[in-house]
């Protein structure tokens, strides 16, 4: 594949989050790219890596105050609109809740805030935000988010792991390798490919597992084949595309961000992490809709004839996003049913306070599934209902994106 980044411009804003430290690495995969790298600091940001590193790694100085020194002449009283039409594209990353909110803001007290707004119209900006898990979820920062993601800026969610306080959560930020595949995902894709270019687009997928003891399980034949090829399909039109899956056999989509749980409680657990910042949530796993109340430590003997194992209901995921959605957020669903089909679909369509979703015949030959192809007939809110026929589940993928863009037109 043609390497895009070679000869490209590329600034990379660097704030002042832990995962500053990581840096300098992502510098040298992009030089290594053949990218030209120059870097721009905030003023936290020194603490947490050094000047040095960044100029020795990039070849270049750093840039960090608007204000150059008393002894300067020329250029670098201009630094700053110079510097934003050097750049074929922007990363901030670390970006932390500080530099977001003055992002979002078009506050510019400082080189990395002032450049944001030099940069020329088209450029992709690339942000990581990273901090605490409760920073991140907190309402001004996902406010913050969803004004420069309107804006065009292409922000992606930070990972889920272990974080610097000793917590674990959603923040962290992703390794330099998957920002540098990002940044060039964003460099790939143009703003008039796809209304779905720069969303933030959550999928689930596959089945779950509820445990009835340590080695059994209830779960479902879901392949995980539909999800999968939506993922696909919506990083393919640009889309930032988390994929929160229960156990398949799949290989990940490129670009896709991968989230791998066995439980129904751990996929809406993790689901909910991206509740308020998501554009579009499509829910194409097979949730196990009971999990046994008490699962039993190790393995259950069959010493008793008969044994009873009580079942509890698990969270809807999905009907919790459609309650939770904010005006602009999109919830799409799938309902696999095997009678009254179309009748319980509109019912699920409204009881989930969905704005669109698939009807999925099931037979377990040609739709459903397993296998390789579905049937679906979409339903939006309106009531307009689309059969389509039976297609490849990447062939149906793209359809049900093309719907869903017609739906971002009205939102
Ligand atoms: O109500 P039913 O399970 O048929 O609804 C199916 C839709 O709801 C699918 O989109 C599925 O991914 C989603 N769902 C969910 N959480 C559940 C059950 C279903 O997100 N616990």
């Amino acid at each position: 594949m043609e390497n895009v980044l070679r000869g490209k411009n590329i600034i990379i804003g660097i704030s002042g989050g832990i995962a500053a430290y990581k840096t300098p690495l992502l510098v040298r995969l992009l030089k290594k790219c053949g990218a030209h790298v120059r870097v721009v600091l905030t003023e936290s940001a020194t603490r947490f890596v050094s000047e040095l590193a960044l100029a020795t790694v990039s070849e270049e100085r750093v840039y960090r105050s608007l204000f150059p020194p008393a002894d300067t002449t020329g250029v670098d009283y201009t630094r700053h609109i110079s510097l934003g039409e050097w750049a074929d594209a922007f990363v901030i990353a670390p970006a932390t809740a500080n530099t977001l909110a003055r992002l979002s803001t078009g506050l510019c007290d400082d080189m990395l805030t002032a450049l944001f707004l030099t940069l020329r119209p088209g450029k992709p900006v690339v942000v990581f935000p990273a901090m605490d898990g409760q920073m991140f979820l907190s309402p001004s920062v996902q406010r913050n988010i969803a004004i420069l993601s309107a804006q065009g800026c292409m922000v992606i969610n930070p990972d889920i792991g272990e974080l610097a306080s000793g917590l674990s959560g959603v923040g962290r930020m992703p390794e330099p390798e998957s920002i540098v595949s990002s940044l060039e995902k964003a460099m790939n894709a143009t703003a008039d490919s796809s209304l779905l270019y720069g969303k933030s687009v959550v999928v689930t997928a596959g089945p779950t597992r509820e445990k009835i003891d340590g080695v059994r399980f209830i779960s479902n034949y879901s392949s995980g084949k539909m999800g999968f090829a939506i993922a696909r399909a919506a990083a393919e039109r640009g889309a930032l595309v988390t994929l929160i899956t229960g156990p398949v056999q799949l290989e990940t989509p490129p670009g896709v961000k991968r989230l791998d749980v066995e439980t129904a409680m751990e996929m809406y657990d993790v689901a909910e992490n991206f509740f308020k910042s998501c554009n579009i949530f499509i829910g194409a796993a097979a949730v196990s809709d009971y999990r046994p109340a008490a699962p039993f430590e190790g393995k259950m003997k069959k010493e008793k004839p008969e044994i009873e194992i009580t079942l509890i209901k698990n969270p809807d995921i999905l009907a919790e996003f459609g309650k939770q959605k904010a005006q602009g957020q999109l919830a799409v669903g799938f309902a696999l049913e095997t009678h009254a089909g179309l009748d319980n679909a509109r019912k699920k369509l409204n009881a989930k306070n969905l704005d669109l979703i698939a009807f999925n015949f099931f037979d377990r030959k040609t739709s459903g599934f397993e296998v390789d192809t579905n049937i679906l007939t979409l339903i939006d809110k309106e009531g307009t209902t689309t059969e389509l026929p039976q297609l490849t589940k990447d062939d149906a993928a793209e359809k049900l994106l093309d719907f869903i863009e017609k739906l971002c037109l009205k939102t």
